[in-house]
């Protein structure tokens, strides 16, 4: 029998992040912030919704594109919100969350050889998924000292003939890091210039603290130039229901549509029933959210702050802090081993996101004020503070 895999399957990897996991689930009575999901449960309306969705007994595929009413629901929300004009006829496809969308987009998009490039640090399924489309990961660094911000200069430094495409993230994870307007239109200014396509990740764009999120599409001479993805999953707290977008150019769209008929051929019904109510109805219940996902960052970075060999800056959006540990530690691999054996708290190494992370842990604060706060005194007491030293 000839069961021996493809060479495909030794070109990508799982998450090293595993190796924290199965650690985690090995260890008791830990205080847990590896988990990058919300800790809230989904709206009541959108789960009602989704109950109905099954009451009706109608549960089929749906088109391959999505449902008209999750379509028209994406692009009215686009509008209304961001004044982004998308038609959800051949502009916007419902796919099996923002992964799904990046799959199908770099299928979509990559030839093989051609370099992407993507920030450091910055969702590590980005790299795999550049290389199962048999392109090349390019890492452009975010700038520690300034807040995780981009410097345009070192991306433009690294666009070479075969890149084809950037990736960018904002609100982003890890850092929590917002891409000012500023600096989006220079990214706009040098992908025009050198012909780059862009993907922007806007996974997070409604958890944002004190500023708008503002689309990359917006800020394009072309918005073509630009694949806007989106998501349920961290905006409404349904990651389970695996509803995400892409909406961009019409050719690109038919060609991601195409690669989802061959992959899941449709997202699922009721999730894409329950995220037309979530994006149609009042948005207060995001509002909540995100209302206390604030009030948490601004205790836990102020806290963290205080812990002898803890620093880092507050992020301006998602629900994650990154902390530069190195003067405990310049290894974040072994600082988190040591954290999950020896302080039984549970966090990510930086590292796992890219070089830049280095030396940094992240933290996600997307847990209730009780958690926050037990895992601050245990930080204390085992590191002191910076007022002890
Ligand atoms: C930056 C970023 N993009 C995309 C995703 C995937 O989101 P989804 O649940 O919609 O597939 C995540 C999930 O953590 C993420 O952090």
């Amino acid at each position: 029998m000839k069961n021996n895999l493809s060479d495909r399957t030794s070109k990508v990897k799982f998450s090293p992040i595993r190796e924290i996991f199965d650690l985690a689930s090995k260890t008791p009575g830990l205080t847990r912030f590896e988990v990058g999901q919300p800790d809230f449960a989904t709206p009541i309306h959108i789960r009602e919704a989704s109950k109905s969705a099954i009451d009706e007994g109608l549960i089929g595929y749906t088109p391959t594109n999505g449902l008209q009413v999750t379509r028209e629901a994406v692009s009215k929300r686009l509008s209304a919100d961001f004044g982004l004009e998308y038609d959800p006829n051949s502009e916007i496809a419902i796919t099996v969350g923002a992964s799904g969308a990046l799959y199908l987009a770099l299928r979509a998009l990559i030839n093989p050889g051609d370099e992407v490039l993507r920030p450091d640090p910055g969702f590590a399924t980005y790299d795999e998924i550049i290389k199962d489309a048999d392109g090349i990961p390019v890492k452009y660094p975010l700038i520690p000292d300034k807040t995780f911000s981009v410097d345009v200069k070192v991306i433009e430094s690294l666009i070479s003939e075969k890149t084809k495409a950037i990736i960018i993230n904002s609100p982003g994870n890890p850092c929590g890091n917002v891409i000012d307007e500023m600096q989006l239109e220079e990214i706009m200014d040098i992908c025009e210039k050198h012909g780059l396509f862009v993907i922007s990740d806007e996974a997070y764009d409604k958890i944002i603290y004190d500023q708008k999120h503002v689309p990359a599409a917006l800020k394009a001479k072309d918005k073509y130039n630009v694949l806007t993805i989106g998501s349920s999953s961290k905006n409404y707290a349904m990651t389970g229901f695996r509803i995400g977008y892409a909406a961009g150019d019409k050719k690109l769209i038919a060609e991601i549509v195409k690669f989802q008929s061959l992959s899941s051929i449709c997202a699922d019904y009721v999730g894409q029933k329950a995220y037309a109510v979530a994006l149609f109805e009042d948005q207060s219940e995001t509002t909540k959210m995100v209302d206390e996902y604030n009030r948490r960052r601004q205790y836990f970075v102020s806290e963290l702050n205080k812990i002898a060999g803890f620093n880092c800056s507050s992020p301006d959006g998602a629900f994650y802090v990154f902390v530069d540990i190195s003067e405990h530690n310049p290894d974040d691999w072994a600082f988190t081993k040591y954290l999950i054996e020896q302080v039984k708290v549970t966090c990510i190494p930086g590292s796992s996101f890219g070089d830049v992370g280095k030396g940094f842990v992240r933290f996600s604060f997307a847990t209730s004020m009780e958690v926050l706060h037990e895992g601050i005194e245990k930080l204390k007491k085992h590191f002191g503070t910076k007022l002890d030293s």
